[in-house]
């Protein structure tokens, strides 16, 4: 498994366990981490974990953005935890007792054995426009807030923050280079941009101090999955060669 390979992640947004399952037979040996969201984890739970373990995932990503009463959240990151995922999040918006009480859910399920997870806030979603933050009564730009958003989970203890490619370099400056930063949004230049906006291709994305590159479809709606990680591979091995048309 390569450098680029660990900080590759797959987002498996398929409705079936099973074609989950099959990406993962086809993609375990290329790629480090698959991400399970909302809609394969409310199909499948925690079996569904198991299974694309057993498929051959190494690294888990339980993409659940928890965002609820501090004791709820606690009580989820450390089942999360405890399922087997190796990274988890909430949502930085459900304030400083929340994000305080996620940490303490996550080192609760450590000390009961469970690997160490990697913890991080959802900051700005890169869907959100100035205006959608205005209707919430937020007097700021997307990104001051994701790097707001940033800092108040760095001093709560996470271990990084989702954001856009964007904002990734502004937050490392901020929050320090430990602090990992998680991007989806990224597109080479040679895929479908779908219905991301604000794009980057992944030679860019490292450029801007992002730690885990998330794709999706340029790699699942391809016709062979495995060469499309591949080339993305190629291309965050080599920066240069890549640009957003
Ligand atoms: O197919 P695509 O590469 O667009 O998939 C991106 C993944 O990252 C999806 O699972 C999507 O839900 C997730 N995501 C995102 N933007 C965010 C947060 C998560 O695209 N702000």
């Amino acid at each position: 498994m390569t450098l680029a390979a660990d900080r590759l992640v797959v987002a498996l947004d398929t409705d079936t366990l099973e074609a989950a399952e099959t990406l993962v037979k086809k993609l375990a040996g290329t790629v480090g981490w698959f991400k399970v969201g909302k809609e394969l984890f409310t199909l499948s739970g925690p079996e569904g974990v198991r299974r694309i373990r057993a498929a051959g995932a190494r690294k888990i990503f339980l993409d659940l953005k928890y965002h609820d009463i501090p004791t709820t959240v606690r009580r989820a990151v450390k089942a999360a935890v405890l399922v087997g995922a190796d990274m988890v999040n909430v949502h930085a918006l459900g304030g400083t007792g929340m994000m305080t009480e996620a940490v303490k859910g996550r080192d609760e399920a450590v000390a009961q054995g469970a690997n160490r997870c990697l913890l991080v806030a959802v900051t700005t979603l890169t869907s959100m426009t100035q205006q959608e933050l205005m209707e919430l009564g937020i007097d700021a730009t997307p990104r001051m807030l994701a790097v707001h958003l940033a800092r108040m989970a760095a001093r709560c203890g996470l271990d990084g923050a989702v954001s856009s490619p964007q904002e990734a370099a502004d937050i490392k400056g901020i929050c320090g280079d430990r602090f990992v930063t998680v991007t989806p949004g990224v597109r080479p230049a040679w895929a479908a941009k779908n219905d991301q906006a604000r794009v980057m291709t992944p030679g860019e994305a490292l450029a801007k101090g992002c730690d885990y590159l998330v794709v999706g479809r340029p790699i699942t709606a391809s016709k062979d999955p495995a060469a499309a990680a591949q080339k993305i591979l190629a291309e965050m091995a080599s920066p240069a060669s890549a640009t957003q048309k």
